[in-house]
């Protein structure tokens, strides 16, 4: 079988983030604020896949950010969502993003081979270990407040999942987190396993990471940062005798003219930025996890209301290709691309940006 898409050449890879969720990656309060309806989805899938865009990431959420329009307060499931994806496109991967707390092992390995045979090999899981408090707790769980104990109870979830994928007898499983009687993982993923990606900030999480996952997710705020941190990830795993890709995520505001696309930029993310819903954000992600640099709050909050935090990919097509390239040139191995409106501006990026890459080498 050849191999998994997502694996396979060592082209910049390019994927969406988000489209399952309401506003996307972006708290405004603009009333074309992307819509995460399946109808919409679905379109856009299709419309990547034509353009060969390599991954769709979904964002796992189960409770808004607050502010006028509840950011993220309407989500799409993640696994049944990738499953209709991957029956309806043919060369894309589409990953499913899991909590370990709220999702058990054994339904969790049956299900990823069950939407990688509906994809044929394209399924990939993208590994949530827990930060969000108020999430557990709408959940009925506890976060515990060590990130040993979070990713203790992460390693012990996917390696009874991996030994699901790997054991052809019957077996029994009596962990620390959890037991399992006589239990054998039938269908296996195609391919014997699926492409992890976990986004892990703080060091436990990173050990985590390069033992176990394909890429490593992380924000791009300081590229000079950026460049030895991935330095230090790939030498991390390097030692365990494994290969880590780093990633990370864009927002992309593309226009023929700058001043247009910063415009634009000003109108969603400063006149119309849902401001409670990124204080919520920043608030939260500051609280709980380790992802962001605690330093550089100012900058962050803009590129909160920008894009999740995201990378700035602002200005003419010249500009954002640019951006690509001094992103590949830092290390990472590809990136996410996140837009207002996913459907009505990712055209512009497809016959206007996506040429430049190719012309320079990097898809
Ligand atoms: C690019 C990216 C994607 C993430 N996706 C999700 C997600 O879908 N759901 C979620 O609850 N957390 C998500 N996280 C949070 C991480 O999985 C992780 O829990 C968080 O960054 C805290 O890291 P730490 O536990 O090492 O401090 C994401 C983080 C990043 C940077």
């Amino acid at each position: 079988m050849t191999q998994h898409p997502m694996l396979s050449g060592d082209r910049f890879r390019l994927g969406t983030f988000s489209t399952n969720c309401s506003s996307g990656m972006t708290p405004t309060k603009v009333p074309e604020r992307w819509v995460n309806s399946w109808d919409n989805n679905l379109k856009l899938a299709q419309m990547l896949d034509e353009a060969g865009i390599d991954f769709m990431l979904p964002i796992a959420r189960w409770i808004g950010y607050g502010g006028e329009t509840d950011f993220h307060g309407g989500v799409l499931e993640t696994m049944t969502w990738a499953a209709g994806l991957l029956a309806a496109t043919k060369n894309i991967a589409v990953f499913a993003t899991i909590h370990t707390a709220a999702n058990h092992p054994v339904v969790v390995a049956k299900q990823m081979a069950t939407i990688d045979q509906i994809g044929h090999g394209r399924a990939g899981l993208n590994i949530v270990a827990g930060w969000n408090k108020p999430e557990y707790e709408a959940l009925g769980l506890t976060l515990p407040d060590d990130h040993e104990t979070r990713y203790g109870y992460a390693q012990e979830w996917f390696d009874l999942i991996r030994k699901l994928w790997t054991s052809d007898e019957h077996f029994d499983w009596d962990g620390k987190y959890f037991k399992a009687a006589k239990v054998k993982g039938d269908p296996k993923p195609m391919r014997g396993t699926v492409p992890i990606i976990n986004a892990a900030g703080s060091p436990q999480g990173r050990e985590f990471a390069t033992d176990n996952a394909n890429f490593l997710f992380t924000p791009a705020i300081d590229l000079d940062r950026s460049k030895a941190e991935i330095l230090e990830l790939k030498a991390q795993a390097k030692a365990k005798g494994r290969d880590v890709k780093v990633l990370t995520f864009s927002h992309v505001i593309c226009r023929p003219t700058e001043a247009e696309a910063k415009a634009y930029a000003d109108y969603t993310a400063v006149q119309n930025a849902d401001t409670d819903a990124v204080d919520n954000l920043v608030r939260l992600q500051f609280a709980h996890a380790h992802s962001f640099p605690h330093d550089l709050l100012a900058q962050i909050k803009h590129l909160f209301a920008l894009g999740h935090g995201g990378f700035p990919l602002i200005g003419t097509p010249d500009q954002v290709a640019d951006g690509i390239l001094k992103l590949h040139a830092t290390g990472f191995a590809g990136t996410t691309l996140s837009f207002v409106d996913y459907i009505e501006e990712f055209p512009y990026f497809r016959d206007n940006v996506l040429p430049k890459l190719a012309a320079a080498g990097i898809r």
